[in-house]
């Protein structure tokens, strides 16, 4: 979900000088790295945000969803240190934060942004791994808080790190469960298993087709660039209202609509036998939340098939669904990602739809490369109309996941 404090919603700062191999955000982890520890980092790791094309709100559900990597990653410098001892910095952060296994022996002991390294730490002892003391320093160009995932790209940096400086044995498909329990348990958000796997599993220039029930994964060819199109990454700007327990709400709705319809999850729920499944709800509300779940499912296949086909222009209609969907049956949206789909569809976007948890966040925009400049110029009009504040954009290729620089 969501870090508990809002940041910079453009690419980052980037560096005027020469670089190192591991890009400018690898080199502010090393000065950050230096300055705070007086030593070289033995190395860094790297995880980038995601963003998801399809299948919203159906990871938790057992589903499909469809995420690819951003090219805007969290990179963590780090090198070990004797003892069970942690000690880790953020350029996003004032104070850096330190804990020992002590601290680990329940959850809450480490809150705010340290709660995300502790996490991790925390989940990898309670697998059974020796995990070993380290020093981190962290930067990142993921903006906080706008639905990118953020917190799934520190969990997967700080991951990596450790797996590597302890010779840990924890092949990366088993990664993603792990940094989830760390989110789920540790730091206490209720998220389902995509933006783990998103961060730790995608591959450049794919979409990573991610079955939630089985972790099942097909890497499928998206292109962008070969077939004359873009992808715009819009911030809505809009302040998350109320995300988390929204999030927590419709969960809790969808797992109670799965005990009414007998079906271990509404993945269950085939997409020919939906119309009978409504029947047998008691209440409006959750036959509509059950419509998005069972129906985005469905767009998520049907968006698999054209990729598959080579057919990148025809998901366009699917993700607009997708949107409609969650702003009609979940309810998930606002009027600021409502205000951005409607001018970039009406200044001839493909196809477009706000992209993660919801309640604010980002709006994915499929574009002709060609009409990103009046898609953007649309939108950002559109608010100035409605007095909403400017909106933030970036153009985004699918990026590989979590990795060693
Ligand atoms: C957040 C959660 C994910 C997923 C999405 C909605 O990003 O972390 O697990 O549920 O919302 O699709």
């Amino acid at each position: 979900m969501t870090r508990p404090d809002a940041g910079p919603t453009s690419a980052g700062p980037t560096s005027a000088g020469p670089t190192s191999a591991g890009g400018p955000v690898a080199d502010r982890a090393t000065a950050g790295f230096r300055q705070r520890y007086g030593e070289q980092p033995v190395g860094h790791w790297a995880a980038p945000g995601r963003a998801n094309l399809i299948g919203e709100h159906t990871d938790y559900n057992d589903g499909f969803v469809l995420p690819f990597a951003l090219s805007l990653r969290t990179v963590v410098a780090a090198a070990g240190q004797p003892g069970e001892v942690w000690t880790a910095c953020s350029e996003l952060a004032r104070e850096p934060v330190e804990f020992t296994a002590d601290d680990l022996a329940e959850p809450g002991r480490v809150t705010g942004w340290g709660a995300y390294v502790a996490g991790v730490v925390w989940a990898l002892r309670e697998a059974g791994h020796t995990v070993p003391g380290a020093r981190l320093a962290i930067a990142s160009d993921v903006p906080l808080g706008s639905g990118l995932s953020s917190s799934a790209a520190l969990e997967a940096a700080v991951l990596a790190a450790l797996v590597d400086l302890g010779g840990l044995d924890l092949p990366a498909a088993q990664q993603p469960r792990l940094a989830q329990r760390a989110e789920n348990e540790y730091v206490g958000a209720p998220t389902g298993i995509m933006d783990q796997s998103a961060v730790i599993r995608c591959r450049e220039g794919h979409a990573l087709f991610l079955d939630c029930r089985t972790e099942a994964v097909e890497h499928i060819p998206f292109d962008l660039d070969a077939a004359g199109l873009a992808m715009l990454v819009i911030d809505s700007r809009a302040p998350h209202r109320h995300a988390d327990g929204e999030y927590a709400a419709r969960r809790a709705s969808c797992e109670q609509a799965a005990r009414a319809l007998g079906v271990p999850a509404l993945r269950d729920v085939p997409a020919d036998g939906l119309a009978d499944a409504l029947t047998r709800l008691p209440d409006d509300e959750t036959r509509r939340r059950v419509r998005h779940v069972v129906t985005e499912d469905q767009r998520v296949l049907d968006t698999v098939a054209l990729l598959r086909a080579g057919r990148i222009r025809d998901v366009g209609p699917l993700l607009t669904a997708s949107h409609d969907s969650m702003r009609d049956d979940f309810e998930i949206t606002v009027p600021e990602v409502d205000t951005a789909v409607r001018a970039a569809l009406s200044a001839g976007a493909l196809g477009a739809r706000m992209t993660g948890g919801g309640f604010g966040g980002c709006v994915l925009a499929l574009v002709e490369a060609a009409s990103a400049d009046p898609v953007v110029a649309a939108v950002t009009s559109a608010y100035a109309e409605r007095g909403f504040t400017a909106p933030g954009h970036v153009t985004v290729l699918p990026a590989p996941g979590a990795t060693r620089l």
